[in-house]
């Protein structure tokens, strides 16, 4: 079992858990989002429910993500394996930085498009307590409150569908990784495998 930190070689258990929890989380929530605005029907008696559901999902995604970034600037990642070209280190890096701002980053506007709708539907986090709206984007005027939900709109949704095809990028990387290069790079992220020298 690897240990709770990271350590020269491999993610440690927080580091894996968070990510593999986020993941299923997120893709969950890319589906559900895109279907509740696309595919299901407005108007069936279960469609509210099915969007509070959406919200608290996304915000505990939100509350996962911060504590998951506090904990990659407290405790040092494996370097990439020797041998990747200054190009794909720089791909690689740079994709998941852009997941920490996307998954940060989804999650607030949708928050911040709920926060400014005229509609004032209010937010319960799981059915357990009412989530509040931002202060400030919820005291604005009704005109300013049109224009700001609709741009929020427009950024939840534009980043969400990025994030589906960041997810490609990902997900062929570690493929890659796995198949062609053959080295510890999945391994070292994968909860039940051993890499050498752990
Ligand atoms: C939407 C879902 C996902 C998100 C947001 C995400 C995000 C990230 C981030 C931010 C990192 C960098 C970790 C760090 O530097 O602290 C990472 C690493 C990694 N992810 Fe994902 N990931 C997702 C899904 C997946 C999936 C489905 C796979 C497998 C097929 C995967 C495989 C990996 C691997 C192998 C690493 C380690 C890379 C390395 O050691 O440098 N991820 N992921
Ligand atoms: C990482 C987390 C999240 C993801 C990946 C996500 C993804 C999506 C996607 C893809 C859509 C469809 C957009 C469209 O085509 O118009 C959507 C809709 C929506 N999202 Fe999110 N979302 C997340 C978090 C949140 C949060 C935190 C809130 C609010 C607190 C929220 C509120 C909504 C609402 C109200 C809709 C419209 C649903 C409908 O049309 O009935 N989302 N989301």
């Amino acid at each position: 079992m690897a240990a709770a930190a990271n350590t020269r070689i491999r993610y440690g258990t927080v580091a894996m858990t968070l990510h593999w929890l986020i993941a299923l989380l997120l893709i969950g929530n890319l589906c559900s989002g895109f279907l509740l605005a696309n595919v299901l029907p407005d108007d069936a008696w279960w469609h509210v429910s099915a969007v509070q559901f959406h919200k608290s999902v996304g915000l505990t995604i939100l509350i996962l993500s911060v504590l998951r970034l506090a904990w990659r600037v407290a405790n040092p990642i494996p370097p990439l394996p020797a041998g990747m070209s200054l190009p794909l280190r720089v791909l690689a890096r740079g994709t998941h930085y852009l997941f920490y701002a996307l998954i940060i980053g989804i999650p607030l506007a949708g928050w911040a498009w709920v926060s400014s709708s005229p509609r004032g539907n209010p937010t319960f986090y799981f059915w357990l307590f009412r989530w509040p709206n931002i202060p400030f984007l919820a005291s604005q005027p009704h005109a300013a409150k049109v224009a700001n939900s609709h741009m929020f709109h427009e950024w939840h949704e534009n980043l969400a569908y990025a994030t589906a095809i960041l997810l490609v990028l990902h997900i062929a990387a570690a493929l890659y990784h796995q198949f062609f290069r053959r080295d510890d790079v999945l391994r070292r992220m994968w909860p039940w495998s051993t890499v050498e020298g752990t």
